[in-house]
């Protein structure tokens, strides 16, 4: 029991009517207590799927095996009812869509104090206060709090979803693109309150975002996702500054702060995804051997994984093995 949350060969696949969509594609990653994890990737690479997987919150069609270790639990088996019991106290979720995911019948000041009075031993009144100074550390006021969803701009709604998201103090924050759309100034001041979540708890964050100046300045750890795998896992300043897979270099060359030099090609299906290496249709230095064997996640000798047979000559992950 040491508070990590280890996914270990998580697959996603969804049920539809053209298809199986392989959205995580055989998953390990450990996430370590205290830090924050980035999750980076172009659209559609399945960031989300996995991240709410982790809370069993996935549509009805989704198909899930491997297991998710937490405190000596696999939170895939775990019952109903202690399920919901974790969700929002040990491990919270900013989901990603700010228009969908509040009750659009109730004041956004009760969706807080509800999560709290639901989760702690509380009084209505200490609910309402403490709703008060959290929405306060995101620069809205208390009138904001009185307003039904419809009333607030996209920006206010994501501001409450993560006040709901960090209400509880949890051990654990699972952000979904929390600051898109939000300025530079109110999203300086939402990771500012993320950060002292995670300073008074030791608590952990999986950052989801397409915001790679923020995950540098925020993420500890970087995990870069394509087509429902990892391809390249390790710190965050290797990562995205000395990047190893082609597939991470092209996303870190298309920032703005960077060359903006667009990817090539697109990201492929997922229900027939390419054989082999599935960055290899769209990968410059591919070799006859990507388009055949799908490469293990290689140790570099700094210590971060990539998968790449470029990189095969050092050590393979054991979880692959
Ligand atoms: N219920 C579902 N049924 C079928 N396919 C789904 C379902 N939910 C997600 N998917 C598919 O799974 C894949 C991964 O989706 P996901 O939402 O995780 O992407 P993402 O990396 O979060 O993208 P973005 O950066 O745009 O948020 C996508 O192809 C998506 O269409
Ligand atoms: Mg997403």
């Amino acid at each position: 029991m040491n508070g990590n949350i280890k996914i270990k060969n998580l697959n996603v696949h969804f049920m539809t009517k053209l298809g199986n969509v392989k959205a995580v594609d055989n998953v390990s990653l450990e996430l370590e207590k205290g830090k924050v994890i980035g999750l980076i990737g172009e659209t559609g690479s399945g960031k989300s799927v996995l991240g709410l997987s982790i809370l069993r919150l996935l549509a009805d069609n989704a198909i899930v095996s491997g297991n998710i270790y937490y405190e000596d639990m696999d939170l895939l088996s775990l019952n109903k009812k202690d399920m919901i019991g974790l969700r929002g106290k040990s491990i919270a979720l900013v989901p990603q869509n700010p228009g969908t995911a509040l009750n659009p019948i109730m004041r956004v000041g009760r969706q807080i104090t509800e999560t709290i009075i639901s989760h702690e031993k509380v009084s209505k009144k200490e609910g309402v206060n403490r709703a008060f100074s959290i929405i306060k550390a995101f620069m809205m006021n208390r009138s904001n709090l009185k307003s039904y969803p419809f009333e607030l701009s996209g920006g206010m709604k994501q501001r409450i979803l993560a006040a709901i998201g960090i209400s509880c103090n949890p051990m654990w924050l699972i952000a979904d693109e929390p600051t898109k759309g939000l300025d530079a100034i109110v999203r300086g001041q939402v990771y500012d309150t993320f950060s002292k979540i995670k300073e008074r708890n030791n608590a952990g964050m999986l950052l989801i975002t397409h915001d790679l100046i923020l995950a540098r300045r925020l993420c500890d750890k970087i995990a870069v996702m394509y087509a429902g795998d990892i391809l390249e896992y390790g710190l965050s300043r290797e990562v995205l500054e000395k990047p190893k897979h082609p597939y991470t270099k092209g996303l870190v060359n298309s920032q703005p702060r960077k060359h903006l030099k667009p990817m090539l090609g697109s990201s492929p299906s997922l229900i027939n995804p390419p054989e082999g290496c599935k960055f290899h249709p769209r990968c410059e230095g591919a070799m006859k051997k990507c388009s055949l064997e799908k490469p293990l996640l290689y140790k570099t000798v700094m210590g971060s994984e990539v998968r790449c047979f470029l990189f095969d000559k050092v050590e393979k992950r054991n979880e692959d093995i």
